[in-house]
C-alpha cells in the first residue's frame, strides 16, 4: 500500500492550504518529547495563536516539559484522552479550534515488543477519534471557514532499507516492521482515508529519529547521556550497525510549522536531518563529547563523579553490546527533497552541534531528568534490560 502522495493536490496559498492569520491549535501528545518542544517554538514564532495542549500524561507526558512556557496566556493544558472523543469534539467547538497538530502516541519501539495493544488503542483507535471528531465538528457542524488536520508520522512506517537503497521517499511502499510502526501505518493510512472520504484537510509528516532537549531517557540518546553521567553500561543492540537518521528536535518544529503554514492539503512530506549514523559511531561520538566536557569543567567531575571522564578514563569504557532488538531495522535513511523544493525546509542543526547541545542541556537539567526517572521509569530499565 503507498501513502497519500497521489492525494487530492491544492495549490501553496489556496485558502484551504494556508492557515488563517491568528490560529488556534489544538496540539496532542503536548507535554511529550517533540509535541513540547512544538509548543515552545509555535508560542515563540506565532505570537498572539492559542495553543491548547491535551494530553493524558502517560508515563511519557510531563508538565515539567512546558514549565518554560507556564503561566504563557495565549497557553492552556488539558488533561485528557484523545480516545475520548466527545472531550476533543467539546474542546474543538468550545476553543473554536482551526487546527489539530497531533503528536499523542505511544512511542517507544521497545515498549510495543513488550505489549502492543496500548499502541494499538492509542495510535490506531485515539487517531481515528480526533478524526472522527474533526469530521463532526469542521465538516458537520462548520465551526470554523478553514481548517488542518496535521498528522505526527514516522519514517518506520517504510520499513527497513539495505545499505545501498535509496532513502525513503514520499512513494515509498508502506513496509512497517513492528507493532509500533503497524500502529502509526494504520493511522497514516485513516488520516489518508479521510481526507479522500470527507474531505478533510489534512498533512502528514514522516520524520526521521528526533532527538533534544526534554527526550524521555529510554531512547537511545538520552538514555546514553544519563548513563554515562552515573558511569552505568552503554547497551548497544547487537552489532551496533544499525542505522538511523537524525533530526534535531528544533528542525523538526520549523518543518512542521512549514507544512501547517504552506504544504498541500492531502500531501505528505518526509521530513529528516540529513546525517546518517549507525549507532555505535554515534555513541562514540556522545562519548567523546562527555569526554571533552569534562576535561573542560571540574564542576562536572564533582557532580558525577561516577562517570569515568571524572578519573580521566575514556567514557567509551562503558559500552557494552548487549542482545538484539527482535525485528531491529536495520537502516533507515529519509529523502526531504520535496519539503526542500516546496516548502524550503532544510534541517539547521549539524549532528556534531546537536549532540554537544543535548550533552549540555542534559548537564544543565538534572533536575528534568531525576524527575522523569521514577518508580515506573526503574521497573522499565530493570524488565527490559534484564
Ligand atoms: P512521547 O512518547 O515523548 O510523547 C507522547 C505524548 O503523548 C506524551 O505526552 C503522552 O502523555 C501523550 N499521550 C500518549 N497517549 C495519549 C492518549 N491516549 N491521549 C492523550 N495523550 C496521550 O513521543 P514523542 O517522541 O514526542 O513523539 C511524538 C509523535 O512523533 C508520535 O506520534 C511519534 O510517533 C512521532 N515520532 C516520533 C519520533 C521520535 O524520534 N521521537 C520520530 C518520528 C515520529
Ligand atoms: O525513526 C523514527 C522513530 O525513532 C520514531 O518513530 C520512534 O518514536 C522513536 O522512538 C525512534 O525509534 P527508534 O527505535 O529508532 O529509537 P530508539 O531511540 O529506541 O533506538 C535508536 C536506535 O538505537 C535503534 O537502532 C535501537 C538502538 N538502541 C536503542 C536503545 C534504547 C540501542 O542500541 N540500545 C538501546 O538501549
Amino acid at each position: 500500500m503507498r501513502n497519500m502522495e497521489n492525494a487530492q493536490p491544492a495549490r501553496i496559498g489556496d485558502a484551504a492550504g494556508t492557515l488563517p492569520r491568528k490560529s488556534r491549535l489544538l496540539v496532542t501528545g503536548g507535554a511529550g518529547f517533540i509535541g513540547a518542544n512544538f509548543v515552545h517554538h509555535w508560542l515563540e514564532m506565532h505570537p498572539g495563536d492559542r495553543v491548547v495542549v491535551l494530553d493524558a500524561l502517560t508515563y511519557a507526558g510531563n508538565l515539567a516539559n512546558l514549565e518554560p512556557v507556564k503561566g504563557h496566556p495565549d497557553l492552556k493544558f488539558v488533561q485528557g484522552n484523545i480516545c475520548d472523543t466527545p472531550k476533543v469534539e467539546r474542546l474543538l467547538r468550545e476553543e473554536g479550534i482551526d487546527t489539530i497538530v497531533h503528536f499523542a502516541a505511544e512511542s517507544h519501539v521497545d515498549r510495543s515488543i513488550h505489549g502492543p495493544d496500548a499502541f494499538i488503542e492509542t495510535n490506531v483507535h485515539g487517531t481515528h477519534s480526533m478524526l472522527k471528531a474533526a469530521r463532526k465538528v469542521w465538516l458537520e457542524e462548520k465551526t470554523v471557514p478553514r481548517h488542518r488536520f496535521h498528522h505526527v508520522s514516522t519514517d518506520e512506517v517504510y520499513g527497513s532499507l539495505g545499505p545501498k537503497d535509496p532513502a525513503f521517499h514520499e512513494r515509498t511502499a508502506y513496509a512497517p516492521n513492528s507493532p509500533y510502526s503497524a500502529s502509526k501505518a494504520a493511522s497514516d493510512h485513516l488520516v489518508r482515508a479521510y481526507h479522500h472520504t470527507y474531505g478533510l484537510q489534512v498533512t502528514t509528516s514522516n520524520c526521521s529519529n528526533n532527538y533534544g532537549p526534554f527526550h524521555f531517557p529510554e531512547k537511545l540518546i538520552p538514555l546514553m547521556i544519563v548513563n554515562l553521567l552515573h558511569g552505568r553500561a552503554l547497551p548497544i543492540y547487537g552489532d551496533g550497525r544499525n542505522v538511523r537518521d537524525w533530526l534535531h528536535v528544533s528542525d523538526h518544529c520549523r518543518g512542521i510549522d512549514l507544512i501547517l503554514r504552506n504544504g498541500r492539503p492531502g500531501e505528505v512530506y518526509n521530513i529528516g536531518g540529513g546525517v546518517e549514523s549507525e549507532n555505535l559511531e554515534l555513541v562514540e561520538t556522545l562519548c567523546a563529547v562527555a569526554d571533552d566536557a569534562f576535561a573542560a569543567l571540574q564542576d562536572l567531575c564533582s557532580r558525577f563523579s561516577g562517570c569515568p571522564a571524572a578519573r580521566g578514563d575514556k567514557s567509551s569504557s562503558l559500552i557494552q553490546f548487549v542482545k538484539d532488538r527482535p525485528g531491529h531495522d536495520r537502516r533507515y535513511a529519509i529523502d526531504c527533497g520535496k519539503a526542500e523544493r516546496e516548502l524550503g525546509y532544510r534541517a539547521q542543526v549539524s549532528l556534531a552541534q546537536g549532540l554537544r547541545n543535548t550533552f549540555d542541556w542534559y548537564v544543565q537539567n538534572e533536575w528534568w531528568w531525576r524527575a522523569v526517572m521514577d518508580g515506573s521509569y526503574q521497573r522499565w530499565v530493570e524488565t527490559h534490560y534484564r
